[in-house]
């Protein structure tokens, strides 16, 4: 699995980090990323994390997770 956030339609809930806090934390703005790969999308998440990540996507209000699996 892979993941990033749409830094463009995250309007900085905060959720994100709170679900899967070893994978999203936030910019300046609040703004959510991956830390694994600064957002570049290109880290496979280990497995004991995918499921936080899935989680957090859901959570997502406005489906800024994006997943690859
Ligand atoms: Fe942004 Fe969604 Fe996280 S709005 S802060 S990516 S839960």
């Amino acid at each position: 699995m892979k993941t990033y956030v749409d830094k463009e339609t995250c309007i900085a809930c905060g959720a994100c980090g709170a679900t899967a806090p070893d994978v999203f934390d936030f910019d300046d703005d609040g703004i959510a990323y991956n830390v694994m790969d600064d957002n570049q999308g290109t880290a496979d998440i280990p497995e004991d994390l995918q499921d936080d990540v899935r989680d957090a996507a859901d959570g997502c209000p406005t489906d800024s997770i994006k997943i690859e699996e």
